[in-house]
Protein backbone atom coordinates (compact mmCIF):
# COMPACT_ATOMS: atom_id res chain seq x y z
CA UNK A 1 0.00 0.00 0.00
CA UNK A 2 1.04 3.63 -0.79
CA UNK A 3 1.98 5.67 2.57
CA UNK A 4 -0.85 8.50 2.63
CA UNK A 5 -0.21 11.45 0.95
CA UNK A 6 1.38 14.27 2.48
CA UNK A 7 -1.51 17.21 1.90
CA UNK A 8 -4.34 15.88 4.54
CA UNK A 9 -1.41 15.09 7.26
CA UNK A 10 -0.62 19.00 6.45
CA UNK A 11 -4.14 20.15 6.47
CA UNK A 12 -4.26 18.19 9.90
CA UNK A 13 -1.87 19.88 11.42
CA UNK A 14 -2.45 23.51 10.15
CA UNK A 15 -6.05 23.10 11.61
CA UNK A 16 -4.67 21.50 14.52
CA UNK A 17 -2.36 24.84 15.04
CA UNK A 18 -5.33 27.17 13.76
CA UNK A 19 -7.38 25.42 17.06
CA UNK A 20 -4.29 25.66 19.81
CA UNK A 21 -4.30 29.39 18.15
CA UNK A 22 -8.03 30.12 18.67
CA UNK A 23 -8.04 28.20 22.20
CA UNK A 24 -5.45 31.14 23.61
CA UNK A 25 -6.30 34.45 22.98
CA UNK A 26 -4.08 37.52 23.42
CA UNK A 27 -0.38 36.47 23.12
CA UNK A 28 0.50 33.33 22.01
CA UNK A 29 2.83 30.36 24.88
CA UNK A 30 6.26 29.99 22.65
CA UNK A 31 7.77 26.98 22.18
CA UNK A 32 9.69 25.73 25.72
CA UNK A 33 8.91 28.22 28.63
CA UNK A 34 11.26 30.01 30.99
CA UNK A 35 13.67 27.87 33.12
CA UNK A 36 15.54 29.13 36.34
CA UNK A 37 18.34 27.85 38.11
CA UNK A 38 19.95 29.14 41.34
CA UNK A 39 23.62 30.07 41.26
CA UNK A 40 25.87 28.88 43.83
CA UNK A 41 27.07 29.85 45.97
CA UNK A 42 23.66 29.40 47.93
CA UNK A 43 22.85 28.08 51.35
CA UNK A 44 20.72 24.81 50.29
CA UNK A 45 18.41 26.00 47.59
CA UNK A 46 18.66 23.08 45.11
CA UNK A 47 21.24 24.42 42.07
CA UNK A 48 19.40 22.53 39.21
CA UNK A 49 17.77 24.17 36.43
CA UNK A 50 13.58 24.06 36.92
CA UNK A 51 11.10 25.26 34.96
CA UNK A 52 7.53 26.21 35.59
CA UNK A 53 8.05 27.01 39.49
CA UNK A 54 11.38 27.42 41.61
CA UNK A 55 12.11 27.96 45.47
CA UNK A 56 15.17 30.17 45.81
CA UNK A 57 16.71 32.12 49.02
CA UNK A 58 16.33 35.62 49.10
CA UNK A 59 20.21 36.42 49.19
CA UNK A 60 21.25 34.02 46.48
CA UNK A 61 21.06 34.48 42.58
CA UNK A 62 18.48 33.02 40.16
CA UNK A 63 19.36 33.06 36.40
CA UNK A 64 15.98 33.19 34.17
CA UNK A 65 16.90 32.10 30.66
CA UNK A 66 13.95 31.93 27.64
CA UNK A 67 13.60 30.38 24.83
CA UNK A 68 13.91 32.50 21.24
CA UNK A 69 11.13 34.12 19.87
CA UNK A 70 9.90 35.63 16.97
CA UNK A 71 12.51 38.61 15.60
CA UNK A 72 11.20 41.41 17.03
CA UNK A 73 12.80 44.83 17.98
CA UNK A 74 11.81 45.44 21.56
CA UNK A 75 11.80 42.37 24.28
CA UNK A 76 11.09 42.27 28.01
CA UNK A 77 10.85 40.31 31.28
CA UNK A 78 7.77 41.33 33.14
CA UNK A 79 6.27 40.05 36.48
CA UNK A 80 3.29 39.30 37.94
CA UNK A 81 2.02 39.38 41.73
CA UNK A 82 -1.93 39.56 42.02
CA UNK A 83 -2.98 42.54 39.85
CA UNK A 84 -0.36 44.01 39.67
CA UNK A 85 2.22 43.86 36.74
CA UNK A 86 5.28 45.52 35.26
CA UNK A 87 8.33 45.29 33.55
CA UNK A 88 11.41 43.88 35.56
CA UNK A 89 14.07 45.02 32.16
CA UNK A 90 12.59 46.15 28.66
CA UNK A 91 15.27 46.10 25.76
CA UNK A 92 14.99 47.68 22.19
CA UNK A 93 17.83 46.45 19.75
CA UNK A 94 20.91 49.03 20.14
CA UNK A 95 19.92 50.81 23.20
CA UNK A 96 21.09 50.34 26.54
CA UNK A 97 17.91 48.18 28.71
CA UNK A 98 15.77 50.19 30.99
CA UNK A 99 15.87 48.32 34.02
CA UNK A 100 12.57 49.47 36.70
CA UNK A 101 13.53 51.13 40.03
CA UNK A 102 13.02 48.10 42.38
CA UNK A 103 15.16 45.84 40.12
CA UNK A 104 18.13 48.35 39.71
CA UNK A 105 21.37 47.59 40.46
CA UNK A 106 20.89 43.75 41.83
CA UNK A 107 19.95 42.42 37.64
CA UNK A 108 21.76 42.09 34.68
CA UNK A 109 20.25 41.59 31.63
CA UNK A 110 22.37 39.82 28.73
CA UNK A 111 21.76 41.49 25.91
CA UNK A 112 23.02 38.43 23.38
CA UNK A 113 21.11 35.33 24.58
CA UNK A 114 18.43 37.72 26.77
CA UNK A 115 18.85 36.11 29.80
CA UNK A 116 18.20 37.38 33.49
CA UNK A 117 20.22 37.37 36.62
CA UNK A 118 18.51 38.89 39.73
CA UNK A 119 20.33 38.96 43.35
CA UNK A 120 17.05 37.68 45.40
CA UNK A 121 14.90 40.35 48.19
CA UNK A 122 12.23 39.15 49.96
CA UNK A 123 9.55 40.65 47.76
CA UNK A 124 10.75 38.96 44.44
CA UNK A 125 8.57 35.98 45.11
CA UNK A 126 6.61 36.69 41.80
CA UNK A 127 5.41 35.54 38.40
CA UNK A 128 7.94 36.19 35.80
CA UNK A 129 7.45 35.85 31.75
CA UNK A 130 9.84 37.01 28.78
CA UNK A 131 8.02 38.47 25.71
CA UNK A 132 8.96 40.46 22.67
CA UNK A 133 6.10 42.38 20.57
CA UNK A 134 4.39 39.51 19.36
CA UNK A 135 4.91 36.39 21.90
CA UNK A 136 5.17 35.70 25.29
CA UNK A 137 6.65 32.78 27.09
CA UNK A 138 4.10 31.17 30.00
CA UNK A 139 4.33 32.64 33.74
CA UNK A 140 7.06 31.61 35.60
CA UNK A 141 6.87 30.92 39.04
CA UNK A 142 9.99 32.07 41.32
CA UNK A 143 9.35 31.80 45.35
CA UNK A 144 11.77 32.95 47.27
CA UNK A 145 12.52 31.85 51.05
CA UNK A 146 14.30 33.90 53.66
CA UNK A 147 17.56 31.91 54.68
CA UNK A 148 17.31 30.89 59.14
CA UNK A 149 19.69 32.85 61.46
CA UNK A 150 21.55 30.57 64.04
CA UNK A 151 18.05 30.38 66.65
CA UNK A 152 18.51 31.07 69.81
CA UNK A 153 17.31 29.14 72.51
CA UNK A 154 15.96 30.98 75.84
CA UNK A 155 15.67 29.35 79.15
CA UNK A 156 17.11 28.91 82.73
CA UNK A 157 20.19 27.14 82.32
CA UNK A 158 20.36 26.11 86.11
CA UNK A 159 17.29 24.08 87.43
CA UNK A 160 17.27 22.16 90.72
CA UNK A 161 16.54 18.25 90.42
CA UNK A 162 12.73 17.52 90.63
CA UNK A 163 11.75 21.15 88.97
CA UNK A 164 10.79 22.15 85.66
CA UNK A 165 11.97 23.60 83.18
CA UNK A 166 11.01 25.48 79.62
CA UNK A 167 13.47 26.01 76.81
CA UNK A 168 12.32 27.82 73.81
CA UNK A 169 14.28 27.93 71.15
CA UNK A 170 13.50 31.39 68.83
CA UNK A 171 14.54 32.06 64.95
CA UNK A 172 14.75 35.67 64.75
CA UNK A 173 15.24 35.61 61.11
CA UNK A 174 13.25 33.03 58.61
CA UNK A 175 10.11 31.01 59.15
CA UNK A 176 11.00 27.79 60.23
CA UNK A 177 9.11 24.66 58.93
CA UNK A 178 10.41 22.14 61.58
CA UNK A 179 12.03 22.10 64.42
CA UNK A 180 14.00 18.91 66.21
CA UNK A 181 15.73 18.87 69.38
CA UNK A 182 18.66 17.13 70.38
CA UNK A 183 20.37 15.94 73.76
CA UNK A 184 24.12 15.44 73.43
CA UNK A 185 23.75 14.68 69.76
CA UNK A 186 21.26 12.30 70.00
CA UNK A 187 17.58 13.32 68.97
CA UNK A 188 15.07 13.80 71.62
CA UNK A 189 11.69 11.74 71.39
CA UNK A 190 8.66 13.08 73.39
CA UNK A 191 7.58 11.38 76.68
CA UNK A 192 5.46 12.26 79.91
CA UNK A 193 9.02 13.20 81.41
CA UNK A 194 10.29 15.04 78.07
CA UNK A 195 7.16 17.45 76.29
CA UNK A 196 7.26 19.72 73.12
CA UNK A 197 5.26 22.40 73.37
CA UNK A 198 4.36 24.19 69.58
CA UNK A 199 7.50 22.59 68.02
CA UNK A 200 9.60 25.34 69.33
CA UNK A 201 9.43 24.82 72.94
CA UNK A 202 10.75 21.76 75.27
CA UNK A 203 9.66 21.44 78.58
CA UNK A 204 11.93 18.78 80.85
CA UNK A 205 9.41 17.81 83.51
CA UNK A 206 10.94 16.46 87.29
CA UNK A 207 14.12 17.04 86.11
CA UNK A 208 16.77 14.76 87.59
CA UNK A 209 20.63 14.89 87.42
CA UNK A 210 20.58 12.69 83.90
CA UNK A 211 18.71 15.56 82.20
CA UNK A 212 22.19 17.82 82.29
CA UNK A 213 23.54 18.00 78.79
CA UNK A 214 23.89 19.46 75.84
CA UNK A 215 20.43 20.15 74.55
CA UNK A 216 20.43 21.90 70.72
CA UNK A 217 17.67 23.12 68.81
CA UNK A 218 17.65 22.35 64.95
CA UNK A 219 15.67 24.68 62.32
CA UNK A 220 14.60 23.99 58.96
CA UNK A 221 12.79 25.41 55.94
CA UNK A 222 13.07 25.08 52.39
CA UNK A 223 16.17 26.55 51.82
CA UNK A 224 18.35 26.17 55.12
CA UNK A 225 18.77 24.93 58.37
CA UNK A 226 20.92 26.02 61.32
CA UNK A 227 21.01 24.63 65.02
CA UNK A 228 22.64 26.10 68.07
CA UNK A 229 22.73 24.44 71.60
CA UNK A 230 22.46 25.52 75.20
CA UNK A 231 24.05 23.85 78.28
CA UNK A 232 21.67 22.75 80.98
CA UNK A 233 22.88 21.89 84.22
CA UNK A 234 20.45 20.28 86.49
CA UNK A 235 21.70 20.53 90.39
CA UNK A 236 20.95 18.28 92.94
CA UNK A 237 19.29 20.10 95.68
CA UNK A 238 20.15 17.90 98.54
CA UNK A 239 23.48 17.83 97.61
CA UNK A 240 24.24 21.80 98.01
CA UNK A 241 22.00 22.33 100.66
CA UNK A 242 22.87 19.29 103.16
CA UNK A 243 26.55 20.40 103.65
CA UNK A 244 25.93 23.94 104.34
CA UNK A 245 23.75 22.81 107.11
CA UNK A 246 26.02 20.06 108.61
CA UNK A 247 29.06 22.32 108.00
CA UNK A 248 26.54 25.41 110.43
CA UNK A 249 25.56 22.23 113.33
CA UNK A 250 29.07 21.22 113.12
CA UNK A 251 30.51 24.77 113.43
CA UNK A 252 27.79 25.98 115.82
CA UNK A 253 28.03 23.09 118.22
CA UNK A 254 31.83 23.60 117.97
CA UNK A 255 31.88 27.06 118.98
CA UNK A 256 29.17 26.55 121.31
CA UNK A 257 27.29 29.06 120.43
CA UNK A 258 24.08 27.95 119.07
CA UNK A 259 22.14 30.83 119.55
CA UNK A 260 24.22 32.13 116.81
CA UNK A 261 23.99 29.54 114.10
CA UNK A 262 19.51 30.24 114.62
CA UNK A 263 20.05 34.02 114.18
CA UNK A 264 22.13 32.95 110.88
CA UNK A 265 19.78 30.05 109.95
CA UNK A 266 17.39 31.59 108.15
CA UNK A 267 19.70 33.85 105.48
CA UNK A 268 21.70 31.11 105.62
CA UNK A 269 20.00 29.18 103.96
CA UNK A 270 17.53 31.31 102.51
CA UNK A 271 20.67 32.23 100.25
CA UNK A 272 21.37 28.38 99.37
CA UNK A 273 17.92 28.32 97.94
CA UNK A 274 17.60 31.15 96.06
CA UNK A 275 21.16 31.23 94.65
CA UNK A 276 20.87 27.33 93.84
C1 LIG B 1 11.94 52.76 31.08
O1 LIG B 1 10.77 52.06 31.49
C2 LIG B 1 9.84 52.83 32.23
C3 LIG B 1 8.70 51.95 32.63
O2 LIG B 1 9.08 50.62 32.74
C4 LIG B 1 9.36 54.00 31.40
O3 LIG B 1 8.50 54.81 32.17
C5 LIG B 1 10.55 54.81 30.93
O4 LIG B 1 10.13 55.83 30.05
C6 LIG B 1 11.55 53.93 30.20
N1 LIG B 1 12.74 54.71 29.87
C7 LIG B 1 13.33 54.67 28.67
C8 LIG B 1 14.55 55.51 28.50
O5 LIG B 1 12.90 53.97 27.78
C1 LIG C 1 22.39 52.07 41.79
O1 LIG C 1 23.77 52.30 41.92
C2 LIG C 1 24.17 53.62 41.53
C3 LIG C 1 25.68 53.75 41.61
O2 LIG C 1 26.27 52.58 42.06
C4 LIG C 1 23.47 54.65 42.46
O3 LIG C 1 23.82 55.94 42.07
C5 LIG C 1 21.97 54.45 42.38
O4 LIG C 1 21.33 55.30 43.29
C6 LIG C 1 21.58 53.00 42.68
N1 LIG C 1 20.15 52.85 42.47
C7 LIG C 1 19.35 52.14 43.28
C8 LIG C 1 17.91 52.07 42.91
O5 LIG C 1 19.77 51.58 44.26
C1 LIG D 1 25.68 36.55 27.49
O1 LIG D 1 25.32 35.30 26.94
C2 LIG D 1 26.29 34.81 25.98
C3 LIG D 1 25.71 33.55 25.37
O2 LIG D 1 25.16 32.70 26.34
C4 LIG D 1 27.61 34.58 26.71
O3 LIG D 1 28.58 34.11 25.78
C5 LIG D 1 28.06 35.88 27.34
O4 LIG D 1 29.24 35.66 28.09
C6 LIG D 1 27.00 36.46 28.22
N1 LIG D 1 27.41 37.78 28.68
C7 LIG D 1 27.45 38.12 29.96
C8 LIG D 1 27.88 39.52 30.26
O5 LIG D 1 27.16 37.33 30.86
C1 LIG E 1 23.22 30.03 60.71
O1 LIG E 1 22.96 31.39 60.84
C2 LIG E 1 24.12 32.24 60.87
C3 LIG E 1 23.66 33.66 61.03
O2 LIG E 1 22.79 33.78 62.12
C4 LIG E 1 24.90 32.08 59.57
O3 LIG E 1 26.08 32.84 59.64
C5 LIG E 1 25.24 30.62 59.35
O4 LIG E 1 25.86 30.46 58.11
C6 LIG E 1 23.98 29.77 59.41
N1 LIG E 1 24.34 28.36 59.32
C7 LIG E 1 23.95 27.60 58.30
C8 LIG E 1 24.35 26.16 58.38
O5 LIG E 1 23.29 28.05 57.38
C1 LIG F 1 14.41 30.93 85.74
O1 LIG F 1 14.50 30.75 87.11
C2 LIG F 1 14.12 31.88 87.91
C3 LIG F 1 14.33 31.58 89.35
O2 LIG F 1 14.32 30.21 89.63
C4 LIG F 1 12.64 32.19 87.59
O3 LIG F 1 12.25 33.34 88.28
C5 LIG F 1 12.47 32.41 86.09
O4 LIG F 1 11.10 32.61 85.76
C6 LIG F 1 13.00 31.23 85.31
N1 LIG F 1 12.95 31.53 83.88
C7 LIG F 1 12.39 30.72 83.00
C8 LIG F 1 12.47 31.17 81.59
O5 LIG F 1 11.83 29.67 83.31
C1 LIG G 1 4.36 21.11 64.79
O1 LIG G 1 4.93 20.33 63.74
C2 LIG G 1 4.03 19.44 63.12
C3 LIG G 1 4.77 18.65 62.07
O2 LIG G 1 6.13 18.90 62.07
C4 LIG G 1 2.90 20.23 62.49
O3 LIG G 1 1.95 19.33 61.92
C5 LIG G 1 2.22 21.08 63.55
O4 LIG G 1 1.24 21.90 62.93
C6 LIG G 1 3.22 21.96 64.24
N1 LIG G 1 2.56 22.68 65.33
C7 LIG G 1 2.73 23.98 65.53
C8 LIG G 1 1.94 24.56 66.66
O5 LIG G 1 3.50 24.64 64.86
C1 LIG H 1 19.74 8.67 81.83
O1 LIG H 1 19.72 9.10 80.48
C2 LIG H 1 20.06 8.11 79.55
C3 LIG H 1 20.01 8.74 78.18
O2 LIG H 1 20.36 10.09 78.21
C4 LIG H 1 19.10 6.94 79.63
O3 LIG H 1 19.49 5.95 78.72
C5 LIG H 1 19.07 6.42 81.04
O4 LIG H 1 18.08 5.42 81.14
C6 LIG H 1 18.76 7.52 81.99
N1 LIG H 1 18.82 7.02 83.37
C7 LIG H 1 17.88 7.28 84.26
C8 LIG H 1 18.10 6.70 85.61
O5 LIG H 1 16.89 7.95 83.98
Amino acid sequence: MLPPSPTPLLLLSFLLLLLLLLGCPGSSAAGGGVTARTLSPCYAAALGPASGQLVSAAGCTVLLTAPRLNASRVVAWEYKTGWEEGAVVSYAFGRPANTSRPYKNRTRFNETDFSLRIALRRGDGRLYRFRSESEATGWFQLRVVEPLSEPEIVGNSSVKAGGSTKLVCNVLEGKADSYRWKKNGELLLGSDHIRFVDNSTLCIVKATMNDSGYYACEVRNEVSQNETSFLLHVQNAANVVLPVALACVVVGSLAGVFVWCRSRDRPCLGGCRWRA
